[in-house]
């Protein structure tokens, strides 16, 4: 994302993510990733958001199957950053999940998924068969107010035994109980033998503060699990 020009000050993109963050109900927030979807590329390398490439390099240096052949859901894909970046790496067959409409469209434009579908995680089951994808991915969208950490076992139920789920969780001052919160039924799952930790890795720089009291980066973190076969 280096070399994107925003065409709006981070002051001005850290103003209207605060403002959306205040916000818990799901349909404020689909209609606040509607409105910023034709901007979200552009604002997101301005605030330096490392998540899509740092779960892409995490999966690829893990992934020894045939790429281009692999399933890969990318669930609450907005707008695609991340199938941009397994791309790269040699991934080809992507699905895409989001709630908001606006942000699916977006997607459709990179013109990188064999299909896109609409759901309200935590409100709505995820709309995959279980067993059924080789790598599935939810990029920058655990967090408060966003996808519940009670969606992670619905992850695990649709990769396929022997895939690999990836995760990635910022560490904003609002986000750290969700983070416990991920991270107790991250390890809960492994004690119950559903999955093994295959890495889990601190990125200091993950992006830019946006909450109103942060300055700097924030650090976030990326979980990679593989499904027990
Ligand atoms: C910060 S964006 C991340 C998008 C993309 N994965 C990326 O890394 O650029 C968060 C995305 O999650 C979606 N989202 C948030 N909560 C959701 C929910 N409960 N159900 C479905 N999508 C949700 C939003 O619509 C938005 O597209």
């Amino acid at each position: 994302m280096e070399g994107v020009t925003s065409a709006r000050s981070i002051k001005t993109v850290k103003k209207m993510i605060s403002s959306a963050r205040s916000s818990a109900a799901v349909e404020d927030k689909m209609a606040f990733y509607d409105s910023w979807a034709e901007n979200y590329d552009q604002d997101v390398a301005a605030l330096d958001y490392h998540a899509a490439t740092v779960a892409a390099k995490t999966v690829s240096c893990h992934y020894s199957g045939e790429r281009g052949a692999a399933a890969v859901l990318d669930v609450a894909c907005g707008t695609g950053l991340l199938a941009k970046q397994m791309k790269q790496f040699g991934f080809r067959n992507f699905v895409g999940i989001d709630g908001s409409k606006v942000m699916l469209e977006q997607a459709q434009k990179k013109e990188l998924y064999r299909d896109l579908k609409l759901c309200f995680l935590g409100e709505q089951r995820l709309p995959a068969e279980t067993d059924s994808f080789d790598v599935v991915v939810i990029c920058g969208s655990l967090s408060v107010d966003h996808v519940p950490v009670r969606v992670v076992k619905e992850l695990w139920s649709v990769c396929k035994p022997g895939g690999y789920v990836c995760m990635t969780c910022r560490h904003g001052e609002d986000n750290l109980g969700y983070v416990a919160a991920l991270e107790r039924e991250l390890m809960q799952m492994e004690e119950d033998g559903l999955w093994g930790c295959e890495n889990v890795s601190v990125v200091d720089q993950w992006s830019k503060a946006v909450t109103g009291s942060e300055d700097g980066y924030i650090s976030g973190s990326v979980y990679l699990y593989r499904k027990r076969q």
